[in-house]
C-alpha cells in the first residue's frame, strides 16, 4: 500500500530573469509504514519535494497522491483540512509559539481540529509523555533546550495521530545526543504505531536510520536504495 505517490512532478522558481529548477519530473512511491530519508546537496530539491508531498506547495505539473486523495488538484480549504488531519510536519526551526507552554503548543493544533477540551488535555499529556517531556508541560519554549523544543514539535506533529510525518532537517539544530534521541523516537513511532516517515536531511547520522535512502541532485532523484537501518553512533 502506498502512503504517497508522486508522478512526474515539476516545479520551477522564477527569480527575476532566472529560472530555477526545483523538481525535474520526479516520480516516487512511498510505502505505508516505511522510513525514508531524502538526501542531497543544498539546493537539490529536498524541501521542494517534501513541501509538495505535504501539500504546502503545489507543483507546476504532475500528480501527488496521499492515500486515496489527489493533493495537487484539491481546493485550498480541502487541502488545509487534509494536511491538518493526515500529515504531521516537523521543521528545522521548531516553529513553536513562544508565548504558549509546551502543552498549549501541542493542544493548539487539536483546538483547530475541533477536539474537545478534555480530550485535548488527555492527548497532549499522553504525547508529551511519549516524547519524554513529562513534568515539563507548563514550560515555555524559551525554558526548554533545543532538543526538548524539537520534542514538543514532534509531540504536536503526532498529537493528531497522523499516519504520515514529514520532517525537514529535524536534527539541524541539535547536538549529537539530542539528535540520537530524536531519531530513536522517530524509529519507535514508526515501528510501534506504523507511522510513515519521510525525512529530508544532509545529516549522515540521520541517514543511518533510514531503510530507504533517496539521493537528489538538481531536482532529480539520482539514486534510490534500500538499506539496513543502524542506530546512530554518538
Ligand atoms: N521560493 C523559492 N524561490 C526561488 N527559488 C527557490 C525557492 N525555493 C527553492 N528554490 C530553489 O529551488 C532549488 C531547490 O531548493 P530546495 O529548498 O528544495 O533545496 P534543498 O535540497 O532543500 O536544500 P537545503 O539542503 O539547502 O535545504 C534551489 O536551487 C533553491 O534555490
Ligand atoms: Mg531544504
Amino acid at each position: 500500500m502506498s502512503a504517497i505517490i508522486c508522478k512526474e512532478l515539476c516545479k520551477t522558481f522564477h527569480q527575476g530573469e532566472q529560472v530555477i529548477t526545483g523538481l525535474d519530473h520526479v516520480s516516487i512511491e512511498i510505502k505505508k509504514g516505511s522510513f525514508t530519508c531524502l538526501s542531497g546537496p543544498s539546493g537539490s530539491g529536498k524541501t521542494t519535494l517534501l513541501n509538495a508531498m505535504g501539500g504546502l506547495d503545489t507543483p507546476d505539473s504532475g500528480e501527488i497522491w496521499v492515500g486515496d486523495t489527489r493533493l495537487d488538484t484539491l481546493a485550498r480549504g480541502a487541502l488545509a483540512d487534509m494536511r491538518l488531519h493526515n500529515i504531521g510536519f516537523v521543521f528545522q526551526a521548531y516553529n513553536l509559539i513562544p508565548v504558549l507552554s509546551a502543552r498549549e503548543n501541542v493542544e493548539f493544533v487539536m483546538q483547530v481540529q475541533g477536539v474537545a477540551k478534555g480530550e485535548r488535555r488527555r492527548r497532549s499529556d499522553e504525547v508529551l509523555a511519549e516524547v519524554g517531556l513529562q513534568g515539563m508541560e507548563d514550560r515555555l519554549p524559551s525554558q526548554l533546550s533545543g532538543g526538548q523544543q524539537q520534542r514538543v514539535a514532534v509531540a504536536r506533529a503526532i498529537a493528531s495521530k497522523p499516519k504520515l510525518v514529514l520532517a525537514d532537517e529535524p536534527t539541524a539544530n541539535l547536538d549529537s545526543k539530542s539528535a540520537a534521541e530524536l531519531m530513536a523516537l522517530f524509529e519507535s513511532l514508526n515501528e510501534q504505531h506504523g507511522i510513515t516517515f519521510v525525512i529530508a536531511t544532509h545529516d549522515v547520522r540521520v541517514m543511518g536510520y533510514a531503510r530507504r535512502l533517496i539521493s537528489m541532485r538538481d531536482g532529480l532523484i539520482i539514486s534510490d536504495e534500500a538499506q539496513q537501518s543502524h542506530s546512530m553512533v554518538v
